[in-house]
């Protein structure tokens, strides 16, 4: 495991308290009670937090996160209370209601790629679930899953974990709604995705619960930072497939331009002015594909 890392410190805004700060988001609380998620234009890629800022990648996602809870709401209801917000955190940040989260990485996986396809090699199974022989990295799953993972520590994997460990951590009921939900919120948006010209191949969401007992939809959603955007005219089982996220940066960082060994434990260095704005092009492409705006 990497030694912990240094972020750099959360920026102060007035009549908020900062309460947490994650690889790329901020999190406050408002004097209602209500949190203040602040996304920066932070990006992580093998566990490391890059010293390299990506621009407007913070309200980048925070547009699309909006714009797909919109298109959630009938299925399931969400933290969101506004996006009306400081001055100086404007178009990257929401506010949102204050939940009782569940310690569960709620994973869709619709095709195998990933932690999927290690899980897969290793036992034939993903979270438990079989699945038939001769899948490749890229290939579409008979049906969509639900594999959950536990949260790591900061700079550590998250961990697949079983359903049964779902219901042992969060109770029998809640589990499956979990489960239920996730299921629902990808088909949704995998259907979405498809008519705009991408695939969907998996995504991470998180649930928590309100005070009256309900299970609400938080953090951000179906970002390329929480899921995997495929081109699917390009999509080819059997090879890594080009993707809307940080491809271009792990590209970068395992190529010998960076001089990065990954084994090192070392941090990554600065990432050049070409590789930043490839990136951001892509982010920029993801989201006007999917919305139809234009950035
Ligand atoms: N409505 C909510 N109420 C309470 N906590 C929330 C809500 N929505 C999101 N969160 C939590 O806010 C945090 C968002 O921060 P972020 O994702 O940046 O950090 P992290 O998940 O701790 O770390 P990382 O994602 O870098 O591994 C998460 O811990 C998430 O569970
Ligand atoms: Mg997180």
């Amino acid at each position: 495991m990497a030694a912990p890392q240094q972020l750099p410190p959360a920026p102060v805004i007035e009549g908020a308290t900062h309460v947490h700060s994650g690889k790329v988001r901020d999190l406050y609380r408002l004097a209602s009670g209500d949190l203040l998620m602040v996304a920066s234009d932070r990006i992580s890629a093998y566990d490391f937090v890059l010293e390299t800022p990506i621009p407007d990648k913070g309200e980048i996602l925070t547009r699309m996160s909006l714009w797909w809870f919109d298109r959630l709401a009938d299925l399931v209801p969400n933290h969101i209370v506004s996006a009306a917000v400081p001055a100086e955190v404007r178009g990257r940040a929401v506010v949102c209601r204050a939940l009782e989260m569940f310690p569960v990485e709620c994973v869709a996986r619709g095709y195998l790629t990933g932690s999927g396809l290690l899980d897969y090699h290793e036992t034939g199974e993903v979270c438990g679930i079989p699945l038939p022989d001769g899948l490749l990295d890229g290939s579409r799953l008979p049906a969509p899953i639900f594999t959950p993972a536990a949260k790591a520590a900061f700079g550590d994997h998250d961990e697949n974990i079983s359903f049964e460990t779902v219901v042992a951590t969060v109770g029998a009921g809640p589990a499956g709604t979990l489960r239920d939900l996730t299921l629902a919120v990808y088909g949704r948006a995998e259907e979405v995705a498809r008519a705009r010209g991408i695939i969907l191949a998996d995504t991470k969401l998180e649930f928590g619960l309100a005070p009256d007992g309900t299970v609400v939809l938080a953090d951000e959603v179906l970002t390329p930072d929480s899921s995997r955007f495929w081109p699917a005219d390009q999509w080819q089982p059997g090879r890594s497939q080009p993707s809307f996220d940080k491809q271009v940066v792990r590209n970068w960082l395992t190529s010998a331009e960076s001089g990065w060994d990954r084994a090192s434990g070392e941090p990554p260095p600065p990432l050049p002015d070409h590789v930043v704005e490839l990136t951001r092009a892509r982010y920029v492409e993801a989201y006007e594909r999917l919305t139809g705006k234009t950035w």
